[in-house]
């Protein structure tokens, strides 16, 4: 059995890119492994650093959870801040990071050019802060999308560097993970780049989106000119539309536009019209759920503290050991 440790940050509601870079896989690990999924609110402060409502988006995470299938029972459901032992383990990390390694990080680079006006070191402590989340249980597999990849590199020489210096075998080699082998990147409907929610307005499609809505998304998708003779490459933006396509319709809508494509007869107006149908089925059981358990205050608060208490107990016993391999002592 594996210890399993994610994340993801509450600065938008779900979307699709989430779901199928991680929380698909968080599913399908918590009937089988030992796991702790989180809500990464600390996190949320670098680039959101004053939320008009922290707890209601922290909320409507635990929520989206739940609703796309999450199990109390199985798996740790807890909030980042529920658990400051997090913090902790990140303080002694910085001490052994260095200001050269985390500025060469790309999601550090990506930042500084989107927020000039807020380069907080929290930015670019990202790194530190995310491998003591991962550290803190002590966890060898972490289900994440390929954006991620570059941060697990980081925590992994973190972990080995912390062995190193205090010639101990304490924390595992932890590797991101997807079920299906490959890490992946779900593209947004603007053309290029990555589904997210901060990637512009229309970009990305929502757990909790309301039929129509995709519909507009999916509609304004950009597209190109068209093939102009058989089996041409696609452009990044049709590509992007294929991939979306692959995810949510079945595998014969797919073959049927593109071969529709490779021959030069496609419509994209019929394949978004198609497109969006199947995005509207596939989400439509998240959006009811959705709605059906975010009504359950009591549930809710009940599964955020059954999971604090599981998830501070475990990391309590980490802190404890770090204290004393580091050497600190009781008077
Ligand atoms: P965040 O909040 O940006 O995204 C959460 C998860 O969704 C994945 N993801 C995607 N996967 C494929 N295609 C996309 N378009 C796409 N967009 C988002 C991300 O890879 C991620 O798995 N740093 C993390 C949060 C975090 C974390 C951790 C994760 C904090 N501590 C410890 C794992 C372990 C982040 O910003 O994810």
């Amino acid at each position: 059995m594996e210890t399993v440790v994610s994340g993801i940050r509450p600065t938008g509601n779900l979307h699709l890119g989430n779901y199928f870079g991680a929380l698909r896989n968080f599913i399908s690990m918590q009937n089988e492994h030992n796991c702790y999924f989180f809500i990464a609110d600390y996190h949320s402060l670098t680039t959101h650093p004053t939320p008009q409502d922290l707890h209601g988006n922290v909320r409507q995470i635990l929520v989206e959870y739940l609703a796309a299938g999450l199990d109390p029972e199985k798996a740790t459901l807890y909030v980042q801040s529920d658990v400051p032992e997090v913090s902790e383990l990140y303080l002694f990390l910085n001490m052994n990071a260095y200001i050269g390694e985390l500025e060469r990080c790309t999601s550090f680079k990506d930042k500084i050019r989107q927020q000039q006006n807020n380069i907080n070191a929290g930015l670019l402590t990202y790194p530190t802060l995310m491998a003591a989340d991962i550290l803190i249980h002590r966890a060898t597999k972490v289900p994440v999308g390929k954006d991620q990849e570059q941060h697990l590199e980081m925590t992994r020489t973190f972990g080995n560097r912390f062995n190193r210096m205090y010639n101990v075998e304490y924390f595992p080699e932890p590797q991101a993970f997807n079920f299906g082998q490959e890490l992946v990147k779900i593209p947004g409907l603007n053309g290029s780049g990555k589904m997210g929610k901060s990637e512009g307005e229309g970009n990305a499609i929502f757990l909790a989106d309301e039929p129509e809505d995709i519909r507009k998304k999916v509609m304004k998708a950009v597209t190109d000119a068209g093939p102009t003779e058989p089996n041409q490459a696609k452009t990044e933006a049709i590509q992007n539309i294929f991939q979306l396509m692959k995810v949510v319709s079945a595998p014969e809508t797919y073959d049927f536009f593109n071969e529709k494509y490779n021959t030069c007869q496609i419509r994209y107006g019929d394949m978004k019209k198609q497109l969006a149908v199947d995005m509207i089925q596939f989400t439509t059981p998240f959006r009811e759920r959705i709605k059906a358990i975010s009504s359950d205050e009591a549930y809710v608060s009940k599964v955020a503290r059954m999971g604090k208490e599981k998830a501070q107990e475990n990391a309590a016993k980490t802190i404890r050991e770090v204290r004393e391999i580091i050497g600190f002592k009781a008077f």
